[in-house]
């Protein structure tokens, strides 16, 4: 086989060492993902070092490991390896890692750049038996895995110190097939194509310091940005909420329903699917008092007027100027919400309306899972049940990717 054939070629992953008796296996992996291809670069925490040397991971995949960031060869290496990685591998990984992934801990070089990455992260647990079936462990294992990341239970077998039990590093075989599944995954199908994603609530400013707000996290519309550049996609994440860069993608920071419009409408030109999870208000303040309204004046009366339907402009420009973009809308009920979905996919005429009825435990605002229905064009209904917003980001960019050839109009007949 040809380097350039080889499954892992031109990918670049970090493999991450934590310090646990396992870390002499990471040797083992660093050695198969070369031969797959990888270029791979390692990460060791002080812990791991007490445990394997880093010269052998040089030796072996031919670069510095980072071990300190502060002592690297360069100004900011964990963003550097953060945004440049396709994937992070973590291998062994420890109680301790697990935890400080879970919490968003940057403090040595590794937990640092598995903040500062927007790639799929792999983590393989491995630790004594009691530490795996602590509550806490398990707790920061679901946290993990509730944000889409993958953990990899560890398997039973001999442990350190003679004892039989779960904690053992999973075998290398079933930690690189998982890589390679998510790497799978990332395989770019959405390289070349432009989405413009909106996220987030949008305030309607009563004076300097007061809005007329709502619910709405933006997580959602953030995770299909996330997603969408995983995919290979390019973009614009036009956003009212604070988000961390984006590969490929220009976040544009707007506030209201006005600004939000202009920042869509000015970004039509080379869309190829359009995903509106903003939660634009209906109305806004007539006007915008300059000055801090004073409790002493009285009591003010807000008069409102309507905002303009962004979804419905923006989809109408796009049938006439690029007939075979995409566009995504959403619904958020809090009653009959599947038939309040149909009734504004066939309103607003999108392709896909995704609802959610925003009252059920663990959907819609703020919380980092949601269950939805997809409606499509032409009928067709698909669930997806309590799962991280990144996965019904892929799910519903999926959907939407596949309708792009279909001709518009057909009635599903089910
Ligand atoms: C001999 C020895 C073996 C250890 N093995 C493990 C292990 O397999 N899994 C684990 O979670 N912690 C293990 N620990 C504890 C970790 O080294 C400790 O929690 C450390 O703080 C982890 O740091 P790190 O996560 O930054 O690498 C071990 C400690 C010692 C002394």
């Amino acid at each position: 086989m040809s380097a350039a054939s080889l499954p892992l070629a031109g990918q670049h992953v970090v493999l991450g060492v934590s310090g646990g008796i396992a870390a002499y296996k990471a040797v083992e992996l660093l050695r198969r993902l070369m031969d797959l291809g990888a270029e791979v670069t390692p990460v060791l925490t002080a812990s791991a070092l007490e445990f394997v040397g880093a010269p052998t991971f040089r030796a072996l995949s031919g670069r510095d490991p980072l071990t300190d960031l502060f002592r690297a060869d360069e100004p900011i290496p964990h963003t550097r390896l953060g945004q440049g990685a396709d994937l992070i591998l973590v291998a062994p990984a420890t109680a301790n890692l697990l935890a400080k992934f879970a919490a968003g801990i940057a403090d040595d070089a590794l937990t640092t750049t598995l903040v500062a990455t927007s790639a799929p992260v792999v983590l393989a647990a491995a630790m004594h038996t009691e530490m795996w079936l602590h509550p806490a462990v398990t707790a920061n294992v679901a946290t993990i895995r509730s944000r889409g990341f993958r953990v990899i239970d560890p398997e039973r077998g001999r442990l350190a110190g003679g004892d039989i039990g779960y904690g053992r590093l999973a075998e290398p075989e079933v930690v690189i097939e998982a890589v390679l599944e998510e790497l799978g995954t990332t395989r770019k199908p959405l390289l070349g194509r432009y989405v413009l994603v909106t996220a987030g609530g949008t305030r309607e400013a009563i004076d300097p310091v007061r809005y007329i707000g709502n619910r709405s996290s933006g997580k959602q519309g953030i995770a299909v940005a996330q997603e969408a550049a995983r995919l290979g996609a390019t973009g614009a994440l036009v956003t009212t909420v604070a988000t961390p860069a984006i590969q490929g993608f220009e976040v544009v920071a707007v506030e209201s329903a006005l600004e939000m419009r202009d920042a869509v409408m000015g970004r039509l030109e080379q869309v190829d699917a359009l995903v509106m999870c903003a939660a634009v208000a209906d109305f806004r303040p007539a006007e915008v008092a300059d000055q801090k309204i004073k409790r002493d004046s009285g009591i003010p009366e807000v008069k409102l007027v309507a905002n303009p339907d962004i979804l419905s402009e923006a989809t109408g420009a796009l049938r006439r100027s690029r007939p075979e973009a995409v566009v995504v809308g959403f619904a958020a009920e809090t009653v009959d919400a599947l038939r309040h979905g149909e009734e504004k996919l066939a309103r607003k005429g999108v392709d896909i309306m995704v609802v959610n009825d925003v009252t059920e435990v663990g959907a819609g605002f703020g919380s980092d899972t949601n269950s939805v229905w997809l409606i499509a064009r032409d009928g067709a209904r698909s669930r997806i049940e309590l799962a991280a917003k990144r996965e019904v980001a892929a799910a519903l960019l999926e959907k939407a990717f596949a309708l792009e050839g279909e001709p518009r109009g057909q009635t599903r007949a089910n």
